[in-house]
């Protein structure tokens, strides 16, 4: 039986079976190196338990578990975020809400900030840790998402962050905000896009919203305007073909400037609007 691999003879097995750079960070992940340390280790031998990790977590990456669920980890705005099973990978293009959040937060003046479905809480403690004299509330409806917010909110934004359970406003029914946030499940129940690639591994409770995906958007922008300070605003990130539903939506409610903002691929990502001040 031959012995355990080298790094190099490692590498070159797994790319046979995936991605170049995911064979690198899943080899990362199991030495607790660096890709410059694989570089210049490429002779070294593996133990036969690191060998047996590896090969466990690259046949779990065949079998199509996301990396990030591998790992535990995702970055998201210059910030590591711990996650799992229970909550949605934060995306790249959740960075525009964010952007967009930032814009309207003054930094060094208070702002009270509400995150609808924190999951990782990825958005909300990027806006408390960017901007310190803020007050952020998040909320979601799954305590095991929650637990992994709270570990991350202790990592990023301890002093000004506090996370609640709540279906969308009910724990927070008699608070009023600067702006909320909110990244809901807007994924139609029929989407095929449910069955493929990371989806399939996410929690079906962050991503489908009713036959048409906009069960939780429309239950958000109907009960916003009670829970917004006069002026204060509301962004939401949405499909690519819910723009138009959304900019509907917000308008009925009474926001007013209701716009859209296209994400780094050119698609239609957040809408929001402002009420009266
Ligand atoms: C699309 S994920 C967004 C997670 C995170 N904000 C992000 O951008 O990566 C939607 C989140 O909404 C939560 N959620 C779904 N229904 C909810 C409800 N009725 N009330 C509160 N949170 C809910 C889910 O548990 C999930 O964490």
């Amino acid at each position: 039986m031959p012995g355990a691999p080298t790094i190099r003879e490692a590498l070159d097995a797994a790319q046979q079976a995936t991605d170049r750079i995911e064979a690198r960070v899943l080899l990362r992940e199991v030495l607790n190196q660096s890709d410059a340390y694989l570089l210049a280790h490429g002779e070294d031998t593996l133990t036969a338990e690191q060998a047996q990790q590896y090969v466990a977590l690259v046949v779990r990456r065949v079998a199509g578990e996301p990396v990030a669920y591998l790992t535990g980890r995702r970055e998201f705005f210059g910030r590591e975020f711990v996650v799992n099973p229970a909550v949605l990978i934060p995306r790249p293009e959740t960075e525009l809400l964010v952007e967009l959040a930032l814009q309207r937060v003054p930094a060094g003046a208070p702002a009270h900030v509400l995150d609808l479905g924190a999951g990782s809480g990825c958005i909300g403690i990027t806006i408390a840790a960017e901007r310190p004299q803020a007050r952020v509330t998040l909320v979601d409806a799954s305590e095991a998402a929650l637990e992994i917010a709270r570990a991350n909110a202790a990592q990023w934004a301890p002093g000004n962050t506090r996370l609640l359970h709540s279906d969308w406003f009910s724990a927070v029914a008699a608070e009023q905000y600067d702006l909320i946030v909110a990244n809901p499940p807007y994924v139609a129940e029929e989407d095929m896009h449910l069955q493929q690639g990371d989806l399939r591994f996410e929690p079906r409770t962050a991503l489908a919203a009713g036959a048409d995906g906009l069960n939780d958007l429309r239950r958000i922008i109907a009960q916003a305007p009670r829970h917004l300070r006069a002026g204060g605003g509301l962004l939401l990130e949405h499909g690519y073909d819910q723009a138009a539903a959304c900019a509907q939506l917000l308008a009925a409610a009474g926001f007013k400037d209701v716009f859209n903002a296209r994400d780094l691929a050119g698609v239609p990502r957040v809408s929001g609007g402002h009420l009266r001040g």
